[in-house]
């Protein structure tokens, strides 16, 4: 029987598992493994995985394995050349969870103005007399900066509409005019970090992505502003954000993403109060996690039945061992 295992106890699991289980042997792992042991995946037919890491190591002994179905977008945690080079379909699902993550980026900014994190402190408290050193700012007529103008950060820029806020946008993929389309101004790095109240990064993590934001970075940004990261760790260099928040350079910075995955406890950025602090959570909300079971699900079903699955996202290394017939629906 054609087996599938999901790699980590994944919240609504039990979405997958109902739609798989009448054509599939399904086990989902009580554990997390940072990454994915050698040997692991003997026998195993399909992996739907999201935050471990699968490397070729892990591939040891998985002959049998034709997709890893990623919960998620960024792929940067597997080893899809390899697995393609392996005739392994890798997928993603692209686009699922924009709306999950542009809600909470949005959300992130008002909290960051308006300070939620210290008016709690305060109220817990009864602080009566730190009122007047509680004063917010609004979000309305501020500068946001979106750094990466794909599905997500095209999505904040929406969500931001009814703010009237001035919209700045950095993407050299991306042609100026669908940054005009959306109400936003297309600029170089630069000009968008030295002018931004507000600076959000929604760009994949590339070569060209590693530690964009550094110390130089960081010295263009106002030291009123903000930084938020939901991308990916590693494209902001940590050690340089937290001088920076350290030393008030920029006011304050939302980091969802970290430089090592699961943060280290001993971790710097934990330690300070101008930051709010999440672990990779950005998207988790309910109706992502239901809606991505279900599509995980489906595509795993379209490999059992011979079909190619939607969403794959190493083509080129699969076409090099002759594996015709892939093609990325969505077109991401
Ligand atoms: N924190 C979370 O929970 C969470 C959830 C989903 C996605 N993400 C991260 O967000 C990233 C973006 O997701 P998306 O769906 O918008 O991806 P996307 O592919 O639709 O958009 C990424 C955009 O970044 C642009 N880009 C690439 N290199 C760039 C560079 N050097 N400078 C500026 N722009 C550049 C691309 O042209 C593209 O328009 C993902 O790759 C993933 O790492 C995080």
């Amino acid at each position: 029987m054609f087996k599938v295992w999901i790699a980590e106890p994944i919240p609504c699991t039990d979405v997958a598992v109902e739609k798989l289980s009448p054509h599939a042997e399904v086990e989902v792992s009580p554990v997390f493994y940072e990454k994915v042991p050698p040997g692991k995946l003997k026998g195993c037919n399909a992996v739907i995985i999201a935050d471990s890491f699968l490397l070729e190591e892990s591939l040891v002994g998985a002959e049998g394995l034709r997709v890893v179905q990623k919960f998620g977008v960024g792929f940067n945690t597997i080893a899809a050349e390899e697995c393609g080079r392996r005739g392994i379909y890798v997928c993603n699902i692209p686009g699922i969870n924009s709306l999950d993550v542009a809600e909470f980026v949005v959300g992130s900014m008002i909290s960051s103005l308006r300070g939620f994190a210290r008016l709690d402190s305060a109220a817990r408290r009864g602080a009566w007399s730190e009122r007047p050193s509680l004063v917010g700012e609004r979000l309305s007529g501020k500068t946001v900066g979106i750094i990466g103008f794909g599905k997500i950060g095209r999505e904040v820029a929406r969500l931001l509409g009814p703010f009237k806020v001035r919209i700045l946008v950095h993407d050299p993929y991306v042609d100026p005019k669908a940054a005009g389309d959306a109400g936003a101004l297309a600029v170089s790095l630069e000009e968008l970090l030295s002018a931004s109240d507000v600076v959000t990064i929604h760009v994949p993590l590339t070569e060209e992505t590693k530690a964009m934001i550094g110390a130089r970075e960081l010295g263009l940004m106002k030291p009123t502003s903000t930084l938020i990261n939901t991308a990916r760790g590693p494209v902001v260099d940590e050690e340089a954000l937290r001088t920076a928040l350290k030393e008030k350079t920029i006011r304050h910075a939302v980091v969802d993403v970290w430089s090592r995955e699961p943060v280290d406890p001993g971790n710097e950025i934990l330690k300070l109060e101008n930051a709010q602090l999440s672990l990779h959570q950005a998207s988790w909300t309910r109706e992502f996690f239901e809606a991505g079971m279900e599509f995980c699900a489906e595509n795993v079903l379209r490999v059992m039945r011979g079909e190619r699955p939607l969403n794959v996202v190493n083509e080129a290394a699969l076409r090099m061992v002759g594996k015709q017939g892939v093609k990325n629906e969505t077109g991401t």
